[in-house]
Order: C-alpha cells, then sequence, then structure tokens
C-alpha cells in the first residue's frame, strides 16, 4: 500500500486482538466464581474447626458434679493428697489428650485445605478448557467470516481476510473486467475499504488519494521541484507498475482535474509533468462517491456534477448500508460489552430509518456504530456515545423530527 494515503491498515488485527480479549474476559469471570465459592467453603471450614475446638475446651457436666463432690465432702489428710494426687493425674492427663486433639485438628485442617487448594487449580484449569472450547465454538458468529469469491473464468477462488461488504464479488467481477469502477452509496457504507480489499483480493499494490475541491493537478500527475527533480505519486506508481488506484469522493473533486482523468482513462496513455506514460496492463481504478455524479444534495453539500464523458467511463456499483457488516464490525470492536453493542445498534438504525423516512439531511453511518462501539469498548456509557457519537451537531430543529430529547 502506499506510504501515507490510507488509514485502513489499522483495522487488520482486529480478530485476533477480540478473540484473545473474549477468552481472557470470560476466564477472568469464570476465575471469578471460582474464588468466591472457595472463599464460601473455607468459610464454612472455619467455622466447622472452631466449633470442634471449643467442644474439646468445654468440661463435660459429670465431672463438675464430682470435682462439687470432692470438694464438699470432710476427707482425712490422707485421703485428701490421694485425691490431689488423682486430681494431678488427671489434670496433666487431660491437658496431654488435649494437645494431642488440638495437633490432630491443626494436621487435619493443613490436609484439608491442601486439598481444597488442589481440586480447585484442578477446577480451574478444567474450566478454562471448557470456558476456552465454549468460545471457540461461539466465535464464528461473532467474528468476520473469510470472504471467499468465486468468480467465473477465474482460475481460483479469491480469498479476503476479515469481514467484507456484500457487493465486493460485483467490484472483484469488473475490475477483472478491466473495467474502472465507481462505487457510490452514503457515508460509511465500506467503499474506500472495498476498493482495498478488492487489491488483497487481486493480489495487487493498493494505492489511495482523496479528492477536494482544491487539491491540486500535481497530486495527481506529479512535479518538478525547484531541483529539477520529479516528483511521483500514487497514481503514477498504480498507472505505471500497476495496481489498484482508489480516488476517494471523485465527486468532491475539481472539474478541471477529472476533465485530465478522463483523458488517461480514455486512451491508458497519461500526460504526466515529466513525460507520457502507457497504462500497465494491471492498473485498475475505483473511485468513490457519495452522489450519483448528480451534484450535492441536502446531505453531501457542494459535490460536483461529474460531466457524461467522466461518468461514461465507470461502472457503477451501489454501496447501501450493510447492515449485517455493520453489526459484525460493531460487535468485533467491542467484545466486552454485546448488549450495549445490541442497543446501540438499535438505535442508530431506528434513527437512520427515521431520517430515511422524513428525509432530513443528517447521516447516521455503520462509522457511528462502529465507532460509538470502539468507545463502550473503551468504557464509555451508551449515554455518552450517544451524545458524542450518533447526536453531535445536530441542530434541535432535527433532534425534535427525530423524537431526541
Ligand atoms: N470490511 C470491513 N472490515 C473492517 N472495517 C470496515 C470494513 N468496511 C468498512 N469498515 C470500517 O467502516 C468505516 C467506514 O468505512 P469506509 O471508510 O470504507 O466507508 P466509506 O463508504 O468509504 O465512507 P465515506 O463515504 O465517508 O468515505 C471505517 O472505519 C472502516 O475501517
Ligand atoms: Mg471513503
Amino acid at each position: 500500500m502506499d506510504g501515507n494515503s490510507s488509514p485502513y491498515e489499522t483495522e487488520r488485527p482486529v480478530q485476533e486482538k477480540t478473540r484473545s480479549e473474549i477468552v481472557r474476559i470470560a476466564y477472568e469471570v469464570a476465575k471469578q466464581q471460582i474464588d468466591r465459592r472457595d472463599r464460601e467453603i473455607e468459610e464454612l471450614a472455619e467455622k466447622a474447626a472452631a466449633k470442634a475446638t471449643r467442644g474439646l475446651l468445654s468440661v463435660p457436666h459429670r465431672t463438675i458434679q464430682k470435682m462439687v463432690e470432692i470438694e464438699t465432702t470432710a476427707w482425712t489428710d490422707e485421703q485428701e493428697r490421694q485425691i490431689a494426687r488423682v486430681q494431678d493425674e488427671h489434670e496433666s492427663r487431660i491437658a496431654r489428650e488435649r494437645e494431642e486433639h488440638e495437633e490432630l485438628l491443626e494436621r487435619t485442617r493443613r490436609d484439608y485445605f491442601a486439598e481444597i487448594e488442589e481440586t480447585r487449580a484442578e477446577l480451574v484449569e478444567k474450566l478454562a478448557v471448557l470456558v476456552r472450547a465454549e468460545i471457540e465454538s461461539q466465535l464464528p458468529g461473532l467474528l468476520p467470516e473469510p470472504v471467499q469469491v468465486l468468480l467465473p473464468e477465474a482460475p481460483r477462488p479469491i480469498n479476503i481476510e476479515g469481514a467484507a461488504h456484500r457487493t465486493l464479488p460485483e467490484l472483484l467481477l469488473a475490475l477483472r473486467a478491466h473495467c474502472h469502477v465507481l462505487l457510490v452509496g452514503p457515508a460509511g457504507t465500506g467503499k474506500s475499504m472495498l476498493a482495498k480489499q478488492a487489491a488483497e483480493g487481486l493480489g495487487l499494490s493498493f494505492h489511495a488519494l482523496s479528492l477536494g475541491p482544491t487539491t491540486p493537478m500535481s497530486k495527481v500527475f506529479g512535479y518538478y521541484d525547484a531541483h529539477g527533480n520529479y516528483h511521483g505519486t500514487p497514481f503514477r506508481r498504480a498507472f505505471e507498475d500497476g495496481g489498484v488506484m482508489l480516488l476517494d469522493e471523485l465527486d468532491n473533486g475539481h472539474p478541471g482535474l477529472l476533465g485530465e482523468l478522463n483523458q488517461a482513462l480514455a486512451l491508458r496513455v497519461c500526460a504526466f509533468a515529466d513525460k507520457m506514460v502507457t497504462a500497465h496492463p494491471d492498473f485498475h481504478l475505483v473511485a468513490t462517491a457519495n452522489t450519483f455524479g448528480t451534484g450535492g444534495d441536502q446531505r453531501y453539500v457542494g459535490r460536483q456534477t461529474l460531466d457524461a464523458a467522466t461518468l461514461d467511463r465507470f461502472t457503477m456499483i451501489e454501496v447501501p448500508i450493510d447492515t449485517k457488516l455493520e453489526r459484525r464490525l460493531a460487535h468485533a470492536h467491542a467484545p466486552s460489552k454485546p448488549s450495549e453493542v445490541k442497543q446501540l445498534l438499535k438505535e442508530v438504525q431506528r434513527l437512520r430509518g427515521i431520517a430515511e423516512r422524513k428525509h432530513l439531511p443528517v447521516v447516521f453511518s455503520p462509522r457511528a456504530s462502529i465507532d460509538g462501539a470502539k468507545l463502550l469498548e473503551a468504557g464509555a456509557t451508551l449515554e455518552q456515545v450517544m451524545a458524542w457519537r450518533v447526536f453531535r451537531g445536530l441542530s434541535d430543529s432535527h433532534r425534535n423530527a427525530l423524537g431526541a430529547k
């Protein structure tokens, strides 16, 4: 991919990160439960031991009666001495027995706790295996499925890592037919990502440039610096060496720039700042636009009307919101907050429906759901996410129309 031109590289490790995060959290929860049960068992054992010790130390009722009887009877001196001796012997025997009992009790208690500890360790280990197996079995529904596209005439299936928009096969088909493609759809539906995945699927390098009203010609065709050195562009590299070139937001570009591009697309020969270059056979152009080239609307103001000549050079593929992909991506970004993500998705999709029905010029894109899920995972509450990511910047009249407080 071209050095600084695309933000999409960061999405790649999501699958691995999510998997290990889910396993870690489930394991922690299970372990906490075992620890709690352990503490309860330990408390019970302590109570039982304390009770046994109390029993051992208490003097039986019959012994007390006997002692009172001995105290109150008039004995001869000899008899008193004898009694004292018997009492001494008796007391030292009791002391000895008590010591032995306490030792036994202590030993039993130690063995008992050691056994608990051992069982607990075994249990935790078994549980970890079970939790992991359970999660592994649930993961396919949670994580992006690898995508395999089988095109007619293609020698092998095309494998794409991660989740993909349902229109990816159409895009691959058009590119294999060497058509330049214009992806049209509302904001955040995954158009730019589609272009990147198509490049990956075709095994080609990926280059990207986002067009704006003031994007100069030099960003596309290159320029000479004050020392007479030519500086190339992502477009030049894709054109000359082959690769997928993403021209993001074509309908936001300057009409003069688009005119120059028309020629390069039609003739497959382009006048760069330094020389004429013929297109590589593997040069593919994917452009994206939020409008069908018919000019700005209330939502996408300032968009250019693309002239018929430009539009005529593109195969147009519509990229609507893929709600299944939106759901998968949102959940993958917040593995520890499934119920909050569900609520967020429901709310974003509900507002999207109202905006659509009432023709309100506001956008509730899948980007809101995905970024919202990231915020939830980072610890934000659902209310904060709705305020920061969904309702932010809406006028009072739009809020009222949406039925928001
Ligand atoms: N298949 C995918 N896998 C992972 N993330 C995706 C995928 N598709 C889209 N996304 C994420 O969804 C968000 C919107 O995608 P993207 O930028 O491609 O939309 P877009 O249609 O080009 O939007 P815009 O019209 O505003 O340019 C991004 O954060 C992107 O990383
Ligand atoms: Mg885009």
